[in-house]
């Protein structure tokens, strides 16, 4: 429809005014003939306001509004013209039964009967229209030369006008059809008013729209490269945990391979000692050996601890669950707090990694307990569920802060050891969870799906 691409007018204004056009005198009670006709047109009047208030969708109503008013004057054709006052010009918006495309006419004020009732703000009936048919608003002249036209206004300012046309051989318009015109104006400015307000609220929804769209395309274009990063940083970590791993056992294997048989060829040496030596030893001399082999044992002991610690050997050695039941029984007797390990469930086979990882993990959970929960009894507990196994670790101690149960533990200063552990979890398909109550202690639960194909 022609209205969808013209500009929205700012402002219609002239600055003169024009008074209100008087109700003509009619001879009703003389004439039946025409008061029918008043009767026929108020009740096409009413029945066009009507329209109007139904219509919300005011540019399908501007054409058919126009159609209306050719049948409620008799006219053959009609049309709507709008001023535009920034530009100073006269455009077509709507049309009846119109012989001749104004889509690329612009008019002025002035120019035609449109240009003189926009320029004098005053109704105008034209009965012969022959002495202006050089004007501009007549490019295509067909017999249709009566017009009559009437000025739009809304707040007392001019925003366009109606013409109304008919040909030679209708009657011509007279002073009641120009007071019909005035009625029929005064409505199809509302309807022009509203079908502008309308434009310009559909036009900010749909600027509105836009901007939203373009938000929350940023959002997700910036959550996607969150997520993108939290990914690479989670890779890393789990790429560090792995270099970790592999660094303890190399050291482990050092230690065991290098250190602890040095420390035998020592204690041969002593033994070879002792066998040339023989009865030349003195007492003291003995002592002195025997000292010697005590710190020997010792280093050795705390050197297999160590290497316990770098890469638990029990764990290829005896396995998992045994593993663990050693290491909360050590943990029991150097922290004094209450420990047990229990399992249900049939025990099945797991990967070594995820042996490993599970035995780090209680490790880790542990030594937070020691650390932090000032708790006096702790439990573990290993759950073998078909292809997956759940591992609880609770205390009874202070219990975590609320931010640090949240489920995407995140870094919190120095503090890595909630974060690693989900990361370890999540790096064998599993996941951590971390229920606490202030002062009632503390949940920490892991699961890990178990691959039953998969040998250790
Ligand atoms: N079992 C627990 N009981 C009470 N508070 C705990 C417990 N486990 C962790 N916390 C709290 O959560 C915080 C974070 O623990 P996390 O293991 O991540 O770091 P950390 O132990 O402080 O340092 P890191 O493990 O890196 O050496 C701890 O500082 C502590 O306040
Ligand atoms: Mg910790």
């Amino acid at each position: 429809m022609q209205l969808r691409e013209l500009p929205i007018p700012d402002s219609f204004v002239l600055p003169e005014l024009v008074e209100k056009q008087e109700e003509p005198y009619f001879e009703g009670a003389a004439n039946p003939q025409k008061t029918h006709r008043r009767y026929e047109a108020m009740v096409a009047l009413h029945e066009t306001s009507l329209h109007i208030i139904a219509q919300l969708d005011t540019y399908e109503l501007l054409d058919t509004l126009m159609e209306r008013g050719a049948l409620l004057l008799n006219a053959q054709a009609s049309t709507m013209f709008l001023f535009e006052r920034t530009t100073q010009t006269i455009h077509n918006v709507a049309n009846y039964n119109n012989w001749c495309d104004w889509a690329n006419i612009t008019l002025r004020p002035g120019d035609g009967i449109i240009g003189q009732v926009i320029l004098t703000g005053k109704p105008i009936i034209m009965n012969d229209y022959s002495p202006l048919l050089h004007i501009s608003d007549a490019p295509l002249l067909p017999e249709l030369t009566r017009k009559m036209g009437a000025p739009l206004r809304w707040q007392n300012q001019i925003i366009g006008g109606v013409i109304m046309t008919r040909d030679f051989q209708s009657q011509p318009f007279d002073d009641e059809d120009l007071w019909l015109l005035g009625q029929f104006a005064d409505l199809a400015s509302i309807a022009v008013k509203n079908a502008i307000l309308f434009s310009q609220v559909k036009q900010c929804s749909a600027e509105l729209e836009q901007k939203v769209d373009a938000r929350t395309l940023d959002l997700s274009r910036a959550k996607e490269e969150i997520a993108a990063q939290a990914e690479q940083l989670r890779s890393l970590l789990a790429k560090t945990i792995h270099i970790q791993e592999e660094e303890r056992s190399r050291i482990a294997r050092d230690i065991h391979d290098g250190a602890l048989q040095l420390i035998n060829a020592v204690r041969y040496q002593i033994q070879a000692a002792e066998l040339v030596a023989r009865q030349d030893l003195t007492a003291a001399a003995q002592d002195k050996l025997l000292a010697a082999r005590e710190s020997l044992d010792e280093i050795e002991e705390e050197l297999r601890d160590a290497i316990g610690n770098l890469r638990p050997l029990s764990l290829d050695l005896k396995g998992l669950g045994p593993t663990v039941r050693g290491y909360v029984s050590r943990f029991q007797q150097l922290c004094g707090i209450d420990c047990t390990f229990e399992i249900s469930g049939a025990p099945m086979q797991m990967p070594l990694n995820l042996q490993a990882c599970i035995y780090r993990i209680v490790q880790e959970a542990l030594s937070n307990v020691t650390e932090h929960a000032q708790a006096t009894a702790a439990s573990v507990v290993f759950d073998y569920q078909p292809s997956m196994i759940w591992i609880t670790v609770d205390d009874n101690g202070s219990g975590i802060d609320a931010e640090l149960c949240s489920r995407e533990v995140r870094p919190n200063g120095n503090h890595f050891g909630l974060l690693s552990m989900r990361e370890r979890a999540k790096s064998l398909g599993g996941d951590m969870d971390v229920e606490s109550t202030p002062g009632c202690g503390t949940r920490l639960r892991f699961w890990f799906p178990i691959n039953c194909g998969e040998s250790e």
